[in-house]
């Protein structure tokens, strides 16, 4: 496996593949790997010749007070992890790297960005768009592999595919969950077994209501209040909980197939999300 800290070389490196034929699968992380980021390497692998990772721990996409310094961070880990995976080129490059000092041209998305975890982390998708837009710059990916697990994310970067014309192909991939539900995050190692227990309601309510609409509910007044009362009974503390039209990401009032339901709550300290397509 190659490992590249430096754009330049990354990119040349993968400018050569491109010419030699092959095509590239990038999947853009942010480390502290698990079964769920392996799960898009594997569906990078079956569409793509090369196999890009890409693990930055982007500072633009954490607002003030949130986790970044304390993100959870395992270079060697996740660097035996991709070798192991068959994974071709690592690029793990420094924040200096990826920003000048004075870089002053960002990437914003000004309508899907809005709502859901827009509301609580104002710029966050602006960090977000501008990182994976650098990305796709450096890598040059004919396809990039993203989760379903940051549903409104992969949204959002499939209109910066296409309002800015890269020559990408998003592809998205199910969420992978641990036995009992519960949707694999990095963030899930800041969680106290008490609060893993109650992290659960998370995925317990996205089912119940998952088998309520199959039931014949399609209120979606009534869905998200069964919700409400599942998360407040485990003391989980709400930021939003919204049925939405799956590709405009608006509130829907009858639940349709093909709309999402999404999850935003705190757990203690830690921010969990979560969410199912109907
Ligand atoms: P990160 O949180 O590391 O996630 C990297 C990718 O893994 C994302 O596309 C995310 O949706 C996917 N992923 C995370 N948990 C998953 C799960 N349980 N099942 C399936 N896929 C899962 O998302 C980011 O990093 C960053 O915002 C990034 C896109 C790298 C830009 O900095």
């Amino acid at each position: 496996m190659r490992i590249f800290k430096s754009a330049e070389e990354m990119q040349h490196w993968s400018l050569e593949q491109r010419i030699s034929g092959q095509t590239i699968g990038l999947v853009p992380t942010m480390g502290y790997l698990h079964n769920g980021h392996l799960s898009l390497l594997n569906l990078a692998r079956s569409e793509c010749d090369i196999v890009v990772v890409s693990i930055f721990v982007n500072p633009t996409q954490f607002g003030f007070g949130e986790d970044f310094g304390k993100y959870p961070r395992d270079e060697e880990g996740d660097s035996s992890m991709c070798n192991e995976y068959g994974v071709d080129a690592l690029f793990i490059p420094d924040a200096d790297e990826m920003y000048a000092s004075d870089a002053s041209v960002y990437v914003e998305e000004n309508s899907l960005s809005n709502g859901l975890c827009g509301v609580l982390r104002p710029g966050h998708f602006t960090g977000v768009c501008t990182v994976v837009a650098k990305l796709f710059n450096i890598v040059l990916p004919h396809k990039s592999i993203f989760g379903q697990k940051d549903y409104q994310q992969a949204v959002v970067i499939q209109r910066m595919i296409r309002d800015l014309n890269f020559p990408v192909e998003l592809k998205v991939a199910p969420i992978v969950r641990e036995q009992d539900g519960v949707a694999l995050s990095s963030r899930n190692v800041y969680l106290s077994e008490d609060e893993r227990e109650r992290a659960h309601t998370i995925s317990v309510s996205l089912e119940m209501v998952h088998e309520k609409f199959f039931a014949g509910e399609v209120d979606a007044k009534v869905l998200k209040e069964l919700i409400v009362e599942n998360l407040q009974e485990a003391s989980l503390d709400i930021d939003y909980v919204e049925i939405v039209d799956g590709a405009l990401l608006t509130p829907v009032e009858s639940v349709d197939m093909g709309d999402v339901v999404l999850i935003a709550a705190y757990c203690g300290k830690t921010r969990l999300i979560d969410n199912c397509i109907f």
